[in-house]
């Protein structure tokens, strides 16, 4: 797979990291089982002073341009963002939406909320047909968009913690959209296999002459540099309001779509305290809701720490309590959760220690827990390439960005709005379009997650920044994948906590990953040894192996500076100076 990894030296006026070592016990050799397809041993990139991590290496050499120009890791990360529009566009976006949580070197934190509403127009039912069953059109075409929060949650983000103006941030973006970039072969694949792209306008930029760009081409975007230029100019209104705004209009009503310039011109981010959480020792900031990632990997997380040790990476045991604990942890998150604007959120019980200690003995030691009886067709659902994105973002002084951004499927709807050069997500699917029922991921949600105008969808994304016991950023992580984001993310801080690996460890060990219903455990082919396959069938585990699960991109503090990985089971770019 295409990758990339740069790291450029410090240069004259940038201030070294003066940070101390992490607070953590030394690391140790991960080991896999035989045959495994991600040996351990590889390194991390490093950087002494600072670092970007993203699935596009354009996107994070943006972030580290901006830091070298002495912005600050919220410069650089709404800089980032905005060129994963350009170089990443299958999740990447301006038309779709996100969370950022963060932590400034002065110990103030935010989590800030850009995910999509539902738009006015949106009703409860509106994805069923005439006879009450479900239809494909909270993921396909111009009716799956909820309103796009990017921009704005951006903008937000720069304005209240940034250093420097819109405009100066952009430029890096500006530039990629303008001038091009040169297409790798992940971008590639996920062009070739974006079927869904072909059948609206964007086929045009991305299958010129009905076939699909390929490795190595110039990919240059006009109309989406001028979309770009028009919000470095105006901010958010040059999005929200003006040609912009009327040509994603436009695009609605050509295709059926049902948002509106009213959608667009309410359009708020919102500002949310981060779930801050403990797990042996280390202290976890996360986002809560309308996001259902901090919930989950808190109450997992909390449920896990009742076990002294979890035993050996990839053992019986292993898998069986973190299974277990997923899958009590999803079935709160399938019932409970929804936007807090709108429902309400047992937020403390679903997060407390005490909830997690019950919920523990629940947990057999030596037998899965059926979830329930599952529908077989909902355990033949077909998965979608699941796709949005996450990166991470730290400077010199300390201070630490995690953002995670999407259109929901790759791609999103399809659908891409004409003249503006950018496409639109599919978010709409994220809700509960009839609860009971089965969304794209498999995920069964109820009531709490229902459609209703101007509400937030729950997501299950999941950026976190992980402090050490001196409370000085020791990981920045999080993930792409719909529901499997809550566990790739929270095992990633697992196998570097209990397992005590290094970053690189951790990000290639094979990953699992439980969501209640369908009621399987799912595991990566290859990753987990035949005799502990057995075992675990024998506990009464419906075992699904999937050939990768989970694409995270992370930053760890380490003495003299920090290391970056991006997914090693799709490409990326680790960046630093
Ligand atoms: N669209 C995936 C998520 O928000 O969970």
């Amino acid at each position: 797979m295409g990758a990339g990894v740069t790291v450029t030296p410090s240069v004259g006026g940038t201030a070294r990291a003066t940070l101390a070592a992490p607070r953590i016990a030394p690391r140790v050799p991960a080991r896999f089982p035989e045959g495994w397809r991600l040996p351990s041993g590889a390194s991390a990139t490093f950087a002494p002073n600072a670092m970007a991590v993203s699935n596009s290496l354009p996107a994070s050499e943006a972030a580290v341009e901006i830091l070298k120009r002495g912005g600050n890791a919220v410069d650089a990360a709404v800089a980032l963002g905005f060129a994963l529009a350009v170089s990443w566009p299958e999740a990447g976006n301006i038309g779709g939406g996100g969370y950022m949580v963060i932590r400034l070197a002065d110990g103030r934190t935010a989590a800030i909320d850009y995910r999509e509403v539902a738009p006015l127009a949106a009703t409860r039912d509106m994805y069923l047909d005439a006879n009450g069953k479900l239809t494909d059109k909270s993921i396909v075409g111009h009716l799956a968009s909820g309103v796009p929060g990017a921009v704005a949650g951006m903008a937000h983000a720069l304005e209240r913690y940034g250093t420097m103006s819109l405009r100066d941030v952009m430029q890096p973006a500006i530039r990629l959209a303008r001038e091009g970039f040169v297409v790798d072969t992940g971008l590639a694949s996920s062009i070739r296999n974006s079927e869904r792209v072909r059948q609206f306008e964007g086929a045009s930029v991305f299958f010129p002459n009905g076939q699909p760009l390929v490795a190595g081409t110039r990919l240059v975007q006009p109309d989406l540099a001028r979309t770009l230029q028009a919000i470095a100019e105006r901010g958010p209104a040059g999005f929200y309001r003006g040609w912009v705004a009327d040509s994603l209009v436009a695009e609605m009503q050509r295709g059926g779509g049902i948002i509106t310039t009213q959608d667009l011109a309410q359009y708020t981010p919102r500002e949310r305290r981060p779930i801050r959480s403990s797990y042996r020792g280390f202290t976890l900031l996360a986002m809560p809701p309308s996001s259902s990632g901090g919930v989950t990997m808190t109450e997992s997380l909390n449920i896990l720490e009742t076990w002294p040790s979890l035993g050996a990476h990839g053992s019986t045991p292993w898998y069986h309590a973190v299974a277990s604990a997923y899958q009590r942890a999803f079935i709160d998150r399938n019932s409970k959760l929804g936007d807090p604007d709108f429902v309400p959120v047992p937020l403390e019980q679903l997060t407390s220690k005490s909830y997690a200690q019950a919920l523990r003995r629940t947990i057999s030691e030596t037998r899965a827990t059926p979830t329930r009886d599952v529908d077989a067709t909902m355990q033949a659902l077909p998965r979608e390439p699941m796709n949005t994105t996450h990166y991470s973002v730290v400077d010199a002084a300390g201070n630490a960005v995690a953002t995670t951004t999407t259109l929901n499927g790759s791609w999103g709807s399809g659908v891409w709005v004409r003249g503006a050069g950018f496409f639109l997500n599919n978010e709409m699917d994220d809700f509960a379009a009839q609860p009971g029922m089965p969304n794209m991921f498999g995920l069964v949600q109820g009531e709490q997650n229902a459609i209703q105008p101007g509400k937030r969808m729950l997501s299950a994304m999941s950026p976190t920044i992980v402090l050490d016991s001196a409370q000085q950023v020791l990981l920045v992580v999080g993930a792409a994948g719909g529901p499997t984001i809550i566990t790739g993310t929270s095992q990633v801080i697992l196998n570097v906590i209990d397992h005590r690996m290094n970053l690189a460890d951790a990000m290639r060990a094979p990953r699992l990953h439980h969501q209640a219903l369908p009621d399987s455990l799912t595991i990566e082919i290859g990753g987990v040894a035949p005799a502990v396959q057995d075992s675990l069938r024998a506990m009464g585990w419906a075992l699904r192996p999937l050939r990768s699960l989970v694409n995270v991109n992370a930053i760890m503090r380490v003495p003299g500076g920090w290391e970056g990985v991006y997914e090693p089971r799709r490409t990326g770019g680790a960046s630093g100076h």
